[in-house]
């Protein structure tokens, strides 16, 4: 087949975690005779700083005339955000923006434990053993889209959280179809005791729960769940929740598998969708060539499985456990023996392309390791 990417580096370690993507999808090219055609476009700090959007219209326009696009990170240095609130155009705008123009609803986060990471979790290797989650986050509504006020005057603000039914069911129907693919149960998460808002979710879930009759739902709080996906993560299936909850149960749940640089995510609409690792854009590491390109490899997988490309999803799966048993891993996951961004992004492509043989004797690919040791 020939499919059409958008790359979108974006900021901090964003290029350098693509660029790995890129070369696992070339090597998936060549094995199964597919092109994949990439074009790059601007987005976040980047993009600020060429055109005074972080989500300019040439952007926009590249990505619309393509398949899918591939996405690496957007944002500033976390410390310096208060400094940064003056300035007009932020960074994180490209990624919101770019979710809400495309109306790529539905946010999917697989959480999934690697056997070969089990010690590197601060959880019990016990709880973590099982995990396989799939997070289905929704993400153009509620607190992140709604109205902002700044009373400067009075030193106040104000960020409204909304929903309506349409927007809710929309993307309760993602999850249900997952969760009949998967192990049928689904979880809301919300805070039903308290906002109106989440009383909505749960009636419209409920109503939607009639077409999907062999799914078993379950409903859970927000703050409930925060301690149950750590203490028994095995319990959950497909958890479903809106736009700020997703975002803060996905990286705690990152914690079970280890590390938040093996995520990978995929946000899916009507039309186009878009894939990105669920880590930021780790300024300390930009540049270095010491972040972790799995979660960017993976996401890659999520892509080829959004073309139907299931073979070929799952070589690249196989490919990045390939790496992981053998101890082929990023500074994050082995702070003393590790290898560099690029080499495990090379190591992995030539595990596709088939020039590593399925037993391999770690000596041998000693030279490609970092210089520490
Ligand atoms: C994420 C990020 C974004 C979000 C930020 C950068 C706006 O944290 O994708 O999880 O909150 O959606
Ligand atoms: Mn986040």
């Amino acid at each position: 087949v020939v499919k059409k990417l958008a790359i979108l580096n974006g900021d901090g370690i964003g290029p350098e975690v693509t660029a790995q993507a890129v070369k696992a999808l070339d090597a998936i090219g060549v094995i199964y005779n597919h092109s994949f055609l990439f074009s790059e476009a601007l987005i976040g700090n980047a993009a600020i700083a060429a055109t005074g959007s972080a989500f300019p219209k040439n952007t926009l326009s590249t990505c619309l005339d393509c398949d899918a696009i591939l996405f690496g990170a957007v944002g500033n240095n976390e410390e310096n955000e208060l400094q940064d609130v003056k300035v007009k155009a932020r960074p994180e705008q490209g990624i919101l923006a770019i979710r809400k123009a495309l109306k790529l609803f539905a946010n999917l986060r697989p959480i999934t434990s690697y056997r070969a990471l089990l010690h590197l979790s601060p959880l019990k290797a016990s709880v973590v053993e099982n995990v396989d989650i799939l997070i289905v986050r929704e993400a153009i509504s509620g607190i992140y889209f709604g109205e902002k006020i700044v009373a400067t005057a009075s030193n106040a603000a104000s960020d409204i959280c909304s929903y309506d039914s349409n927007q809710i069911e929309q993307v309760t129907h993602i999850a249900f179809k997952y969760a009949q693919q998967r192990r049928k149960k689904l979880t809301l998460v919300d805070k039903a005791n308290v906002l109106e808002t989440s009383r909505l979710w749960r009636q419209t879930v409920k109503k939607i729960a009639n077409e999907y009759k062999d799914v078993l739902v379950e409903y859970m709080f927000i703050d409930n769940i925060a301690v149950k996906i750590i203490t028994s993560p095995e319990q959950f299936d497909v958890v479903l929740t809106e736009s700020l909850f997703g975002d803060i149960i996905s990286s705690e749940a990152s914690l079970l598998v280890g590390s938040l640089g093996l995520l990978p995510s995929a946000s899916i609409g009507s039309q186009i969708a878009l894939f990105e690792p669920v880590h930021g854009t780790f300024p300390k590491a930009a540049g270095k060539d010491i972040a972790n390109p799995i979660g960017s490899i993976l996401s890659a997988a999520m892509a080829l499985e959004y073309f139907g490309l299931h073979k070929e999803a799952s070589h690249v799966k196989i490919a990045v456990e390939w790496a992981l048993d053998n101890s082929f891993v990023t500074r994050d996951i082995n702070s003393i023996n590790y290898y560099f961004t690029s080499t495990l992004g090379d190591l992995i492509a030539d595990f596709i392309l088939g020039k590593i043989p399925d037993s391999v004797n770690p000596e041998n690919i000693e030279l490609r390791k970092s210089t520490i040791i």
